[in-house]
């Protein structure tokens, strides 16, 4: 999600910015930079220093420089979304005269057109960043009109030559908070950088705009609403919440949210992939498909294969990365093989894709970290922009994975996309939230099955793999053992285990086999086996065969994966804490398996 520092203020803004990107370095990055004031060649001049990778590099490039007292700075990490990692693509970027310089949080959706209207007005670009653009658009309409020119998400924060004590600042769809010291002013993507520093802060709103200077915070008619600032550092980066997954939990609808953003229009009954434009052409020809993965990302593939087959007609085959890499199908012409990875890093998965490659596949990826190997290694992708997940049990990973996956499934030629499909789609967001409000009576349950030594968690259909990843879910944070299981293969043994120490959670959402996984509840409750249920609401069934329920909202069946796994991601959260472990770095697993 990467980070913006800025600061104004009697001192020097150059180390202060700098101390506050790295405040932000858990905010995940892949390059930075600074902007500040000084006489390069004896006159008052902006000064832009940018570095690939972590800040030390950035922090050896800025070494020996200094700032002028009382002007601004400005500074970032970038998380990448357009334009691959190295130093022109960092921020900040200037205008065609070096008068101008800016940082930017978010997506400028509509950059292609705007590129192509500044460069027949005469702007000349560096990068192959959308946010570039912005300041041209600035320098060619001024700051208030370019923001109208804008079509997507940006947090700003904007120097200029003519004005060398003042930041202009923006807020649409990507946080930023002012910083309200004694006589200095500062900006930061989240409070995090701030804690410590000042005790008054505005959380800016969307739309909210204005400047900070030497004479103060201005927002024209706005009166900003100060809040008090009582955090340390640690609290800070987790907003509040006690660990990193439950606020990854939370930021679940937001995610996908923001996998859908730019992409997705119903009315139209359209969906527009950029990271695939290149290969559209070739994916008329592709009559087989290959996905691999590794963990909640093969689940997730499971479930993609389901969508691939039911929406685009297009056999698929779902393969375990680490099975994928020695054991392949006999070679087959116009196939696609997809991969898909949280990290872009997984050995595994690596692995397979270079056999893919080899085999001179069409090898797509379903990518959260930008310019990852995975990325790079494929032929096209489509990025998550998940913003980093720092839990390392996958949560709003997954949920994005799912998102993007439908995109991909009925954006692929031929595919059954419909506008009532895409609109239940646009709908998942709000719904995901609406779940994540019940996360108190989750947490009563979670206490209630803390106790209990062995899970089997069971599923169909696109609930199959759900189930999965719920049991996966629960072995990683609690350590308890947790069987994700086909509900149809109850009877073909792993009935054997049923008793009143051995729960199931089942999910029961509505759909072609919603009768048989209730006949499968009655086998369970036969013999005595507690059962926790996943139903859609407004289903009076499920209480009289289930002993608790957890309600999440009616949706399409191809959709209801990314419903019904919500409940399971909190219910896992809950009993790893009751069980007093550490959920956000549970033992003897990495973030990224970067090994076999
Ligand atoms: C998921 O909770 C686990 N941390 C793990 O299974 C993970 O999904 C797997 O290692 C794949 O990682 P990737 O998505 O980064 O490739
Ligand atoms: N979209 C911009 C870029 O790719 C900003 C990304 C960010 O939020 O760091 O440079």
């Amino acid at each position: 999600m990467c980070g913006i520092a800025a600061y104004i203020g009697k001192k020097e803004g150059l180390p202060i910015v700098f101390a506050n990107l790295k405040k932000l370095e858990y905010r995940g990055y892949d390059s930075a930079g600074v902007a500040f004031f000084n006489f390069p060649d004896d006159e008052l001049g902006i000064n832009v220093i940018k570095a690939v990778g972590k800040l030390d590099s950035l922090g050896k490039a800025i070494d020996g420089h200094r700032s002028l007292p009382a002007t601004s700075a400005i500074g970032h990490t970038r998380w990448a979304t357009h334009g691959v990692p190295n130093e022109s693509n960092a921020h900040p970027h200037i205008d065609c005269h070096k008068e101008i310089s800016l940082v930017h949080n978010g997506i400028v959706e509509n950059y292609k057109e705007l590129k192509v209207q500044l460069t027949k007005l005469g702007h000349r670009f560096r990068s192959q960043t959308d946010t570039e653009i912005i300041a041209h658009l600035i320098e060619e309409y001024g700051f208030d009109q370019a923001l109208k020119k804008i079509v997507g998400a940006y947090a700003l924060a904007v120097i200029n030559k003519d004005e060398p004590n003042k930041i202009y600042f923006a807020r649409l769809g990507s946080p930023l908070v002012v910083g309200i010291g004694r006589g200095e002013y500062y900006l930061a993507s989240d409070a995090t950088a701030l804690a410590g520093l000042v005790k008054r802060v505005v959380y800016l709103k969307d739309g909210q705009k204005g400047t900070i200077s030497l004479n103060g915070l201005k927002m024209g008619r706005v009166r900003p609403r100060i809040e008090r600032l009582d955090m340390d550092l640690e609290n800070a980066q987790k907003e509040g919440y006690p660990h990193f997954m439950l606020k990854e939990i939370f930021e679940g609808g937001e995610v996908v949210r923001a996998a859908l953003r730019g992409r997705l229009f119903p009315k139209k009954n359209l969906i527009k992939l950029g990271g695939l434009e290149s290969v559209e052409a070739k994916l008329a020809r592709i009559n087989r498909l290959e996905i691999a993965a590794c963990g909640t990302s093969y689940y997730a593939g499971i479930i993609g294969k389901m969508l691939f087959e039911d929406f685009a007609n297009l056999p698929t085959e779902i393969r375990l990365a680490s099975e994928y890499r020695y054991y392949s199908s006999p070679l087959h012409k116009n196939t696609s093989a997809l991969f898909i990875s949280q990290s872009g890093e997984t050995a595994d998965t690596l692995a397979a894709l270079s056999k893919a490659n080899s085999r001179k596949y069409l090898t797509l990826g379903i990518v959260n970290a930008v310019g990852s190997s995975i990325a790079r290694e494929t032929v096209a992708g489509v990025y998550n922009h998940a913003g980093p997940e720092i839990g390392v049990a996958s949560t709003k990973a997954f949920l994005s994975q799912l998102a993007v996956l439908n995109l991909i499934s009925l954006h692929w030629p031929n595919s059954r996309k419909n506008k009532r499909l895409l609109e239940e789609l646009a709908l998942v967001p709000s719904k995901i939230e609406s779940v994540l409000k019940k996360s108190k009576s989750i947490k009563a349950l979670a206490r209630k099955y803390a106790r209990y030594n062995n899970f089997l968690y069971i599923g169909r259909g696109y609930n199959y793999p759900a189930a999965m990843e719920g049991a996966l879910k629960l072995k990683e944070i609690s350590y308890i053992h947790a069987e994700g299981y086909a509900a149809g293969e109850m009877k073909h043994g792993p009935i054997a285990l049923i008793d009143k120490n051995f729960p199931t959670v089942a999910i029961v959402m509505p759909g072609r086999v919603y009768e048989k996984v209730i006949s499968n509840l009655e086998e369970i409750k036969a013999r005595g086996g507690p059962i926790l249920a996943i139903a859609a609401q407004g289903d009076r069934n499920i209480k009289t065969v289930a002993d608790d329920v957890i309600y999440v909202p009616k949706t399409m069946e191809s959709l209801t994966p990314l419903l019904s796994i919500v409940p399971l991601q909190l219910f896992a959260y809950y009993i790893g804490v009751a069980r007093g472990h550490d959920v956000d770095k549970p033992r003897n697993l990495a973030k990224s398996v970067t090994v076999e």
